[in-house]
């Protein structure tokens, strides 16, 4: 049986992040540039996108640029931006056809002024569909989103508006860039790479983690389905005991 039959339509994650990694290392195993690889990956981007609004997913959240990844050589950094510039230009048809709506996590004003027009006006224009939430984390590290919130809860604490005592955990997520989402249920990693790379460091305490040596370029809807089965076999205990859950 594949693993698109296995699928429990009833426990479907409302939430899945993924950290989309090995563009260069599938370009560079084929004696290709960098680039081929990224631009490999915006077609799995484009397939997943379509599983994902097909299954029911709430939100997708996609790690596309680190903060970190501003440090990578110029020509790479210019190359993925025109990418980026180029996909929104061609997808947001796509989007709208399969009732998707486009948002953005991170630090947005770093990219340049084209990619952050482009991105306002798909984001404007996918504004009112109800389908899959896609978001986009860009210029994005968790440690910049924690010390965002942190200042804006300072001031706030300073300007008398709120009081230290009411610092919770709601209060602190309602800061986070994904204020609006629920935590993900399922964090997926490719490339084989095993760490979380600075991406949703408070949203995923009790997230799911899988990971695959597949490479992004190369990740199919079946090994999308593959990792939805394999989380629809776990249980979350969120620290209860597994009595306490069945
Ligand atoms: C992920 O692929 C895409 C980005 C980080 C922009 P990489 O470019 O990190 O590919 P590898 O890890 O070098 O293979
Ligand atoms: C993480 O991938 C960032 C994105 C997928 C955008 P990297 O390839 O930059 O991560 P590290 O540097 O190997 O941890
Ligand atoms: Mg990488």
């Amino acid at each position: 049986m594949n693993y698109k039959d296995q699928i429990q339509k009833n426990r479907i994650p409302r939430h899945v992040a993924i950290i989309m990694d090995g563009n260069g290392r599938w370009a560079r195993r084929q004696g290709l540039a960098r680039m081929f690889g990224h631009r490999q990956g915006v077609k799995t981007v484009h397939t997943i996108t379509e599983v994902a609004a097909e299954l029911g997913i709430e939100y997708l959240t996609l790690y596309a640029f680190s903060t970190e990844n501003w440090n990578r050589p110029k020509e790479e950094v210019d190359a993925l931006m025109s990418l980026l510039v180029d996909t929104i230009a061609k997808e947001t048809p796509t989007l709208m056809k399969n009732n998707v709506r486009l948002s953005t996590i991170g630090d947005i004003t770093r990219l340049p002024e084209n990619a952050q027009h482009k991105f306002q006006t798909c984001i404007a224009e996918t504004s009112q569909n109800t389908g899959l939430h896609l978001v986009i984390a860009l210029s994005y590290s968790a440690r910049w989103e924690i010390i965002q919130a942190t200042q804006e809860i300072v001031s706030a604490v300073q300007r008398g508006e709120i009081l230290l005592e009411d610092v919770n955990e709601e209060m602190l997520s309602s800061y986070m860039t994904t204020s609006q989402m629920p935590d993900p249920d399922l964090l997926i990693r490719t490339s084989g790479e095993l760490r979380i790379s600075n991406f949703l460091l408070w949203q995923l305490a009790y997230s799911e983690l899988y990971f695959t040596e597949c490479l992004w370029p190369e990740f199919t809807e079946e090994e999308f389905y593959h990792a939805i089965v394999d989380y629809q076999h776990r249980e979350r205990r969120f620290g209860k005991t597994s009595e306490q859950i069945r």
